[in-house]
């Protein structure tokens, strides 16, 4: 039952003590969030990691990405576990490191050596990767001068690319780089789409050429739910109501909100209303309940009426956190997530670059 699995993680917990940090995701389950020592966005979670040099054992509950990256960022002798090895990203896994080295050549084909640098002392493009997005591919960008972005500093990430290259690969979001790219001011016909089942990704020599940002045909299948129509909705039925959505959701939603920020971004939107506000939310369902219970001065409703939460996500169920925290008390370290030394070390350039570049 969920009282017995609580009490024998609080049980585990208790014994294991400081030798074991358990970080969550916003968008984990109340059972699961409630233990953790650390909850955020993906990019504080890998702060966190980074963070927490004392710990034995670092447990993540939330994706596969995300605890490849606390294994980057954590010492060698730290285990970082995923409670279920079945708990993966759907839209990082559009983003085949195979796919991306086919499209780095092509590429080479069109704008010539990646490597030379302009008058300007800039190359030709520059690959940036969404956290989202596996360990082999922020490996990739490490190896060809590129960085790695959150929801939380694309905007920052974007420009630190443009310093060093006149054109950016984004992958694998479309949404997240279009919709940081376009709030930058690039023209959307110079935004590309990359699709790697097609030659040049689908496009011609020449918007290659003329691209400012190549966007990968990636996508979120929970925020690409969010319409416009439920935004005019929303609008209709609470009138002054605050719309904020997440940046994976598609332009025309972004758009029609008021708001667009990271999972942070948005908990720290409601915190920082003083007045009783209606605030509509176009992300995960698990994160928009939970801030409607911690802020009930507010009305905090989720733009899509049908229940959305991220599949994956939910594969943390208590009983796996239980499990993997008795098996640490046993001496044992199940689920354990490393990274080989070939990708980290590359991955780990790009991550240090996102962590270097300053707004
Ligand atoms: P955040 O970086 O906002 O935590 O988002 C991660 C994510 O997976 C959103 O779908
Ligand atoms: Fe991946 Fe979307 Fe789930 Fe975030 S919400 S972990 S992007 S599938």
């Amino acid at each position: 039952s969920e009282e017995e699995l609580d009490g024998r993680i609080r049980a585990a917990k208790a014994t294991l003590g400081d030798r074991v940090v358990i970080l969550g995701h916003f968008y984990q389950r109340e059972e699961v969030v409630q233990h953790a020592d650390y909850v955020g966005d993906s990019f504080q979670l890998a702060t966190a990691a980074k963070g927490r040099s004392d710990a034995e054992a670092i447990v993540f509950c939330g994706v596969h990405f995300m605890a490849e990256t606390a294994d980057l960022l954590s010492q060698p002798d730290q285990a970082v576990i995923l409670p279920n090895l079945a708990a993966g990203c759907s839209m990082a896994d559009m983003a085949d490191i195979d796919q991306v080295e086919e499209c780095w050549e092509q590429l080479e084909e069109v704008l010539g050596d990646l490597d030379a640098v302009d008058a300007d002392g800039r190359v030709p493009v520059i690959p940036v990767t969404y956290m989202n997005s596996s360990a082999a591919i922020k490996g990739f960008v490490g190896r060809h001068g590129g960085i790695v972005c959150t929801s939380s500093n694309a905007q920052t990430v974007l420009e630190w690319a443009f310093e060093r290259g006149r054109r950016v690969l984004f992958f694998p979001d479309q949404h997240l780089g279009r919709n940081t790219a376009k709030a930058m001011g690039v023209p959307l016909e110079q935004m590309p789409m990359w699709n790697p089942r097609r030659a040049l990704g689908g496009s011609s020599a020449t918007e290659l050429v003329d691209a400012r940002v190549i966007l990968w045909h990636g996508f979120c299948s929970v925020h690409r739910r969010f319409t416009v129509g439920q935004i005019d909705q929303a609008r209709a039925e609470h009138p002054g109501v605050r719309v904020i959505v997440h940046p994976e959701c598609p332009m025309e939603v972004v758009d029609a909100a008021d708001e667009a920020g990271s999972t942070e971004y948005i908990r720290r939107a409601i915190d920082e209303a003083t007045e009783p506000t209606a605030f509509a939310i176009g992300t995960e369902i698990n994160l928009v309940r939970r801030l409607a219970a911690q802020y009930p001065q507010h009305e905090i409703f989720c733009l899509d009426p049908v229940v959305c939460p991220c599949s994956t996500m939910y594969r943390i169920h208590p009983g796996y956190l239980a499990w993997v925290l008795e098996e640490l008390v046993a001496g044992r370290t199940p689920n354990r997530i490393t990274v080989s030394d070939d990708v980290a070390d590359p991955a780990r350039v790009a991550l240090e670059r996102m962590l270097a570049a300053k707004p």
